[in-house]
């Protein structure tokens, strides 16, 4: 198909617009339109949709998140892209990827440093700078496994939109175990279950309480075909891990399997009486750095390091990350300092490599044994692999 930059402009979409991109987004995702309503007057606005207009008329659209995330304890702000769609009549015309490139400079400027995606296709959005960042353990476990998680002498309770604050607690003390988790807000967490009442069935949402009533765990699941979908389970020690456990088995009567997408460090097999269950790891999220030099100023260094060294980042589509940076680690933090693209540097990755360093998917050292990363001189090079270790990372908001 012929590229049509001519008469394409990507911008933001005008609120007149909001019916045209409900309707994309039906068309495109199979959405039903009650759904579509919803999401459109609760979750979306047109600040964070832009589109691509030929002649004056909509053909594509993509949402931006404003997202934070954690990296370990260190909280910065991402940008979660959504429902990238184009109409199938201006389809393979350079829409879709005009308005990724468009997003990239919307998202600096808001101080999104980092980007994330659920893609339908690695290929497509890799092209653009985002890489896997993430990994699930898929469990496939018999209700028989849990009978050994006995009655923990907590109780058990549904919860609700009043239990936010203390449900977000655990949820924190939980997933600041790991780098790419969302800090949810009071709204994200109302959303949440506002969504749940409306559109899904079976779905329930139940906490375990310590004898001092105090929130330990929650477990969001559904039951169907005599199957347990564990779809969050968050808690803030091992006995609130064995008594959502304990919880989940006593549901032995409605379902004889359960199935559990794990964050990728869980070791919930070492506890079983049996470890010959299925276990599937499960490529996830993909990864961009929108901006390296405010990633490297917030990157979680170690105190106790203290190093400097230069970098070269390959980026086509971002110019601002196409550079080489001077960083200077210390007490934690990074001074950063970027310099032309066209001196030498210690080490150059692929922005795409950068990524999946910068929010730990891969430690500097896998990437290196990996051939990802270019590095002159391997005794500078051993020091600087110490700087960024692997991680493990989780996220669980779909988007
Ligand atoms: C995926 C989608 C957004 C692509 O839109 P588009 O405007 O046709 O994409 P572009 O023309 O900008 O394509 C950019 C490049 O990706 C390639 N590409 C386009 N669609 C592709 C696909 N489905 N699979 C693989 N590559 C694809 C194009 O050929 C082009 O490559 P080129 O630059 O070498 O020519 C569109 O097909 C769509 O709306 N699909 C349904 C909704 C959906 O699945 N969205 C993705 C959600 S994660």
């Amino acid at each position: 198909m012929e590229r049509r930059d001519d008469v394409m402009e990507v911008r933001f979409i005008n609120r007149e617009d909001v019916d045209l991109v409900k309707r994309m987004n039906m068309y495109c995702f199979g959405l039903p339109e009650e759904r579509v309503n919803w999401l459109a007057e609760n979750v979306f606005s047109p600040e964070n949709c832009i589109g691509a207009y030929e002649e004056g008329k909509l053909a594509a659209s993509l949402y931006i998140f404003p997202f934070e995330i954690f990296l370990g304890e260190r909280v910065v702000k991402m940008g979660g892209i959504a429902n990238v769609a184009t109409l199938p009549e201006h389809r393979r015309r350079g829409y879709a990827s005009r308005m990724l490139i468009e997003s990239l400079r919307i998202m600096r400027e808001r101080g999104q440093i980092f980007s994330m995606l659920g893609p339908f296709s690695y290929e497509f959005y890799r092209r653009y700078g985002w890489e896997l960042g993430f990994h699930k353990k898929k469990y496939t476990l018999h209700m028989e496994d849990m009978k050994k998680f006995g009655d923990p002498g907590w109780s058990f309770r549904p919860l609700g939109p009043d239990d936010i604050d203390s449900m977000n607690s655990v949820y924190e003390s939980f997933i600041k175990h790991y780098h790419g988790g969302v800090r949810r807000n009071q709204d994200m967490w109302k959303r949440k279950f506002e969504e749940i009442k409306k559109f899904e069935k079976n779905f329930h949402c139940y906490g375990t309480e310590d004898q001092e009533h105090n929130l330990r765990g929650y477990i969001f699941f559904s039951i169907r075909e005599e199957k347990f979908y564990v779809e969050e389970l968050a808690y803030d020690s091992l006995r609130a891990k064995k008594a959502l456990f304990y919880f989940i088995y006593l549901h032995d009567a409605q379902a004889r399997q359960i199935i559990w997408r794990a964050p990728a460090d869980d070791n919930t097999s070492l506890l079983l009486d049996d470890p010959g269950h299925k276990l599937e790891i499960q490529s996830g999220m993909m990864v961009r750095v929108v901006d390296a030099k405010s990633v490297l100023e917030n990157y979680p260094f170690d105190p106790a390091l203290k190093e400097s060294f230069t970098m070269k980042i390959d980026d086509i589509y971002a110019p601002w990350n196409n550079a080489v940076f001077k960083v200077e680690v210390e007490d934690g933090r990074a001074k950063v300092e970027v310099l032309r693209s066209n001196v030498s540097a210690d080490l150059r990755c692929s922005i795409q490599v950068f990524s999946q360093v910068a929010i730990g998917y891969i430690g500097l050292k896998e990437a290196v044994q990996l051939e990802k990363v270019k590095a002159p001189n391997k005794g500078k090079l051993d020091k600087i692999k110490r700087l960024f270790p692997a991680k493990v990372t989780y996220i669980n908001d779909h988007f």
